[in-house]
């Protein structure tokens, strides 16, 4: 069936296709790809890095690695916002306004941390542990320090604004954020709606979710601001680290709830079946609203000061997060697409990858969250290998469908570098993940720029793996690129 001639959700509104708003959205993608090159760029000097295959100075591949992480996390964040922005406005209106502060506001604060760790050496890394930007020993001053903590206040004041815009907009047309989260469905006299939108519910968990980690992460950097220009004001350790953490884990975790939207709107335009709520999709949106929230302190489990209610809650959440939602997400698809008479093309296939992707990636994530194992793997390449599995082979995928289809609605011509570029970056970006599993299974430690002799060949078949994801990445992101005048906003 033609995709663009599909019946989308009976309560979308008629999305306005004004220049401003597909002006607005063609920036977001292009941006978004430019910065995701250069921090590609930036990981994989890094890897050759550790592989002994770059003579460079350690300083300078910390602040590589505070670039990329800072880097791909926030352009993971606009990204995911944009494939939000660009479906809720099919159901409440949305502000173009908004959405261009978010990305003037989310500009400026790239400018700051460039200028913090190119001129002034920045390299504490993304998580601006407390109170390392304030202890640089020297390598930094409170200036570049200032510049990096300050550029994320911008950029998390440019999400909080955006987010504002979504939360009256869905106030407006649904009364409550617990009607559009479907509580009032589930726990209250109303009978199942399946009218409600995926898409509004998902955006709501989202708002509510961000909303409260960015006012933490408000907290925390200002704080930082303070100890880094006032040292003899000190703050608890413990409690810094709580609210980095909670922030920083709240925010990466968004990305992948924001774009899911693209899966519940895109594939259903695909196989002619409308993507519709159930009791078991409000649960698992409910029930991961909050464990998402609470299940930070897996990354707190070798912090021996921490409460032990806390560490234990993070270790049993860890079981639960994101899996209601991965099981909806991952069983309705499959349910969508069966003996759907599908045509495949590549925008269809990067969505539905991007489910593997992501499933596989939660397991070793689960299996580290678990205090035994924790233990051992704690600070070791197993971290990378868990989170780049479900962001490079699950966000970035998802992501990149979702963008394929807005300019070219299923009328995609594939051509054999297509396919093999889609091949090639699933299984190189497969090698790379896994090369970081087992690296972290042997024990080698995560965030060393020099490595040890006996861990070389990981880090060089890595950054061989690395190379042809970049290679890859960059023929998607042409053909991306190369289609964006045709980017449409309406259904
Ligand atoms: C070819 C693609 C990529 C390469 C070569 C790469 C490389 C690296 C390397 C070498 C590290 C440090 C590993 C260590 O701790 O020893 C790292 C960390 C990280 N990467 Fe990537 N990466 C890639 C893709 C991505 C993607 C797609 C994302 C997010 C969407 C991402 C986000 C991060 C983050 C957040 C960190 C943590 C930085 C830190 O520890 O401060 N990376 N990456």
């Amino acid at each position: 069936m033609n995709a663009t001639t599909l019946p989308i959700n009976s309560t979308a509104m008629q999305s306005v296709d004004t220049p401003s708003a597909k002006l607005a959205f063609q920036l977001y993608v292009a941006i978004g790809i430019a910065v995701f090159r250069l921090m590609l760029i930036a990981g994989a000097l890094f890897r050759a890095t550790q592989a002994a295959w770059l003579p460079i100075p350690a300083s300078f591949t910390y602040e590589l690695m505070t670039l990329h992480g800072a880097g791909m996390v926030g352009v993971s964040g606009l990204a995911g916002a944009a494939v939000m922005w660009y479906f809720l406005r099919r159901y409440v209106r949305l502000s173009t306004g908004m959405f261009l502060a978010m990305l003037a506001l989310a500009l400026v604060g790239v400018v700051m941390i460039l200028a913090a760790i190119g001129i002034g050496r920045f390299g504490g890394g993304w998580t601006f542990l407390y109170p390392l930007p304030a202890r640089s020993m020297g390598v930094w001053g409170a200036h570049a320090a200032a510049a990096f903590v300050g550029g994320l206040v911008f950029i998390g004041v440019g999400f909080l604004l955006f987010y504002l815009d979504c939360a009256l907009a869905i106030l407006r047309r649904y009364g409550s954020l617990s009607g559009a989260l479907g509580l009032d469905q589930l726990f209250g006299s109303r009978p199942l709606d399946t009218t409600l939108p995926p898409t509004v519910v998902a955006s709501t968990m989202v708002i509510i979710i961000n909303v409260l980690g960015i006012l933490a992460g408000a907290v925390v950097l200002t704080m930082s601001l303070i100890n880094i220009y006032v040292p003899e004001v000190a703050f608890d350790a413990l409690l810094m680290k709580n609210l980095i953490f909670f922030f920083g884990h709240v925010f990466i975790n968004a990305t992948i709830y924001m774009a899911v939207i693209g899966v519940y709107e895109i594939v259903p335009r695909y196989t002619g079946r409308p993507w519709t709520i159930s009791r078991p999709f409000l649960v698992s949106w409910a029930a991961v609203t909050l464990i998402v929230m609470a299940v930070y302190p897996h990354h707190l489990l070798m912090d021996y000061v921490m409460p032990k209610w806390m560490v234990v809650t993070g270790q049993v959440l860890s079981y639960l997060s994101g899996i209601p939602i991965l099981l909806v997400t991952a069983y309705g698809a499959l349910v969508n697409i069966h003996r759907a008479g599908l045509k495949w093309d590549l925008p269809l296939r990067l969505i539905i990858f991007s489910l593997f992707g992501w499933a596989a990636g939660v397991l070793p994530a689960i299996i580290d969250g678990m205090v035994r194992v924790n233990l051992v793997m704690h600070n070791t390449q197993w971290v990378p290998g868990h989170f780049h599995f479900y962001l490079l082979l699950g966000l970035v995928p998802m992501l990149l469908g979702t963008m394929l289809y807005a300019c070219t609605r299923s009328q995609w011509t594939e051509t054999a570098l297509d396919r093999a570029s889609f091949w090639t970056y699933g299984i190189s970006g497969a090698v790379f993940c896994f090369v970081f599993l087992a690296s972290g299974w042997q024990g080698v430690p995560r965030r060393f720029a020099v490595h040890d002799a006996a861990w070389l060949g990981f880090a060089q078949l890595g950054t061989v793996a690395a190379a042809l994801v970049l290679v890859t990445a960059l023929l998607l992101g042409v053909r991306l690129l190369a289609r964006l005048p045709r980017a449409s906003l309406s259904a």
